[in-house]
């Protein structure tokens, strides 16, 4: 876990918007932030579910608004209906595991907005009200495939390379304005969210980590002012740091007949309606 610029903000009484609320992680992390007192904007496509998850939460004050972030325009009309927030916890995601030639161009235009271009305009429209209050936190749901890449990942790899290079690239930006920003960097994460939806297990001797853990990560991320949490256990945890330091090591490990079975496993358990 990398170190703290030492703003950190508590959650009690504040107001966050998080996108993938009715997804795995999305739904843990919702509580989390619900539990120790913020209001959530609760976002998704499923208007039905988003309301159902605002019922169960504790507290009040939580919202549900409904946006389709593939498509154009939907961050920025997002961010509007958000108002001023002081959190944003950017985490809807679409798998985009395969071939790259298995994908149509609208697909990966689609993995492309919903898991890079909607964090980057949605940070861009809700950061100036954070930057005038001189409070705001900004938390970008990354992968360990955003430090080590492996097959039948390249088009989630591009999209979370790049959202770590955005996350740690704002963060000297905003620090100066009061505004912090962080990573949240989950591995294989078991019992609810896509790779337990796919089915599929992880690479031998990898193991696994849980939605409550994320949702913990994206707490300790805001309340300490985290560069990164990373939530998996050593194992992965290092090897995510070989291929970040050593991409030809990395990637010749990964080819090898467990990596490309564990790769093939996770891509054909991926429904297509993820695309
Ligand atoms: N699960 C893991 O093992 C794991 C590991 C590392 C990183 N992550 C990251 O964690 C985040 C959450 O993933 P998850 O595992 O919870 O996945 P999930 O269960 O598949 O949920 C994905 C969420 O993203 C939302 N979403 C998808 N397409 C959207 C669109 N076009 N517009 C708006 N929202 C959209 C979905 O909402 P609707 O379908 O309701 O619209 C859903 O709430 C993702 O960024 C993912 O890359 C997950």
């Amino acid at each position: 876990m990398a170190g703290s610029l030492g703003f950190g903000m508590e959650l009690a009484g504040r107001k966050a918007l998080l996108t993938g609320a009715t997804g795995g992680l999305g739904r843990a992390i919702a509580k989390a932030l619900a539990q120790r007192g913020a209001s959530v904007a609760l976002s998704g496509r499923k208007g039905e579910a988003l309301e159902a998850l605002a019922a169960e939460l504790p507290g009040d004050g939580h919202r549900v608004l409904v946006a389709d972030l593939a498509e154009p325009g939907a961050a920025e009309g997002l961010a509007a209906e958000a108002g001023a927030v002081d959190l944003l916890v950017a985490n809807a995601g679409l798998p985009g595991a395969g071939w790259l030639l298995d994908f149509t161009p609208e697909q990966v235009t689609r993995a492309l907005r919903v898991n890079l271009e909607s964090p980057m305009l949605l940070a861009q429209a809700l950061s100036p009200a954070m930057i005038e209050r001189g409070s705001g936190h900004l938390v970008f749901v990354a992968s360990l495939a955003g430090k080590s890449a492996s097959p039948l990942s390249s088009i989630y790899n591009a999209t979370k390379f790049g959202l770590r290079g955005f996350s740690l690239g704002l963060r000297p930006d905003l620090a100066p304005k009061g505004v912090g920003v962080s990573l949240v960097s989950p591995g294989f994460i078991r019992e609810a969210g896509m790779f337990a939806d796919a089915g599929a297990k992880a690479p031998p001797g990898l193991g696994t980590g849980t939605p409550e853990q994320v949702a913990a990560a994206v707490v300790k991320a805001i309340v300490e002012d985290k560069v990164e949490v990373t939530v998996a256990p050593l194992r992965q945890r290092v090897l995510a740091h070989i291929g970040l330091a050593s991409p030809s090591i990395a990637i010749r490990a990964q080819s090898g007949s467990a990596g490309q079975k564990a790769a093939g496993a996770i891509a054909d358990g991926h429904s297509k309606d993820k695309r």
